[in-house]
C-alpha cells in the first residue's frame, strides 16, 4: 500500500554536511509514527523534509503519490491545507499579533470565510489548546510554553488531517502537555496521520504505531508497536534516545 507521505532515498546536504542520508520510508495514512534518536541526528530535518518545507538534495518526497517539489500551486495549497506543522522552536512571527498569525491560514485556505466565522474558529482553537490570554499581543510577550500553545493552535486552525509535530510537549507543564496529547489522540482516533518527534518514551509507547530510529542522519531501525512491547528492544530504543 502506498503511504500518504513517501520518502524515497531522501538526502539533505547543508554546508557541505550530509544531515539526512538516503532515507526511504512510507508513512501510512491514519497511523502515528514517532521519530526518535539522539540530539543532532537529523530528526527535525527529516520531519521538515517530510512536510515539504525543505527541498531534498537527493531523492524524492511524495504526498499521495505526487512529488512535493514539482507540485503546482493548487496541489501545493491542498497539501498545505491538509498537513500542518508544529515546529520545535514554535516559529511564531515576531512582527504579527497572535490573532493575525492564527487568522492567516484561514484567509489563505478559506478565502470565502466570513470575519465572524474566522473569529469563532480562532476562539474555539485557542480554548481547545488552553490558551487564555489576549490575542492582540505579539509572541515576544509569551513564555516558551505559551508560544507552543499558539503554534499548536495555528496548526489546528484549518483542521488538518496530517500533523507533523516536533518536540511538541517538551516545553510545557504536565497539564498543558496532557491537554495537547488528548487533542492529538482524538485526531488520531478520528483517522488523522501523525508524525512526531519526541524524547518522551511514555508518549511514544502511548501513541505511536511505528517508531523510526534515526542515527547519524540515517534510518537505523524501524519498529512496530508490537515489537516495541519487547523489553529488550525497548531498552535499546531508550538507550538510543538518550545517547
Ligand atoms: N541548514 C543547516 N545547515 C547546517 N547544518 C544543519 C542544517 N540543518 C541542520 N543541520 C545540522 O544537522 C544536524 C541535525 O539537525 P536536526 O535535524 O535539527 O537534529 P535533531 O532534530 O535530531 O536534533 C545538526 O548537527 C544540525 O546542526
Ligand atoms: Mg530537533
Amino acid at each position: 500500500m502506498a503511504g500518504i507521505i513517501e520518502l524515497e532515498n531522501v538526502s539533505l546536504s547543508a554546508q557541505n554536511r550530509r544531515v539526512v542520508k538516503g532515507v526511504t520510508h512510507q508513512f501510512e495514512e491514519g497511523k502515528t509514527t514517532a521519530l526518535v534518536g539522539p540530539s543532532g541526528c537529523g530528526k527535525s530535518t527529516l520531519l521538515k523534509l517530510s512536510a515539504g518545507l525543505l527541498v531534498p538534495s537527493g531523492g524524492e518526497v511524495r504526498f499521495r503519490g505526487k512529488n512535493i517539489s514539482t507540485m503546482n500551486r493548487k496541489e501545493n495549497l491542498a497539501f498545505r491545507r491538509e498537513g500542518a506543522v508544529v515546529f520545535q522552536d514554535s516559529a511564531l512571527w515576531a512582527n504579527q499579533s497572535l490573532f493575525q498569525m492564527l487568522e492567516l491560514p484561514l484567509r489563505i485556505h478559506f478565502p470565502g470565510m466570513s470575519k465572524a466565522e474566522r473569529e469563532r474558529r480562532i476562539e474555539e482553537v485557542t480554548a481547545e489548546v488552553g490558551y487564555r490570554k489576549e490575542l492582540s499581543i505579539r509572541p515576544s510577550l509569551l513564555s516558551m510554553g505559551e508560544q507552543k500553545l499558539i503554534a499548536f493552535a495555528r496548526a489546528l486552525v484549518c483542521r488538518p488531517s496530517l500533523l507533523f509535530l516536533d518536540e511538541w510537549t517538551e516545553s510545557l507543564d504536565d497539564r498543558a502537555a496532557q491537554r495537547l496529547v488528548s487533542i492529538v489522540k482524538r485526531m488520531k482516533n478520528a483517522g488523522a496521520t501523525i508524525i512526531f518527534v519526541s524524547h518522551n518514551i511514555h508518549l511514544m509507547l502511548d501513541m505511536a504505531d511505528y517508531y523510526l530510529m534515526i542515527l547519524g542522519g540515517q534510518l537505523f531501525l524501524r519498529l512496530t508497536k508490537e515489537q516495541l512491547e519487547d523489553e529488550d528492544l525497548r531498552r535499546y530504543i531508550e538507550r538510543g534516545i538518550n545517547a
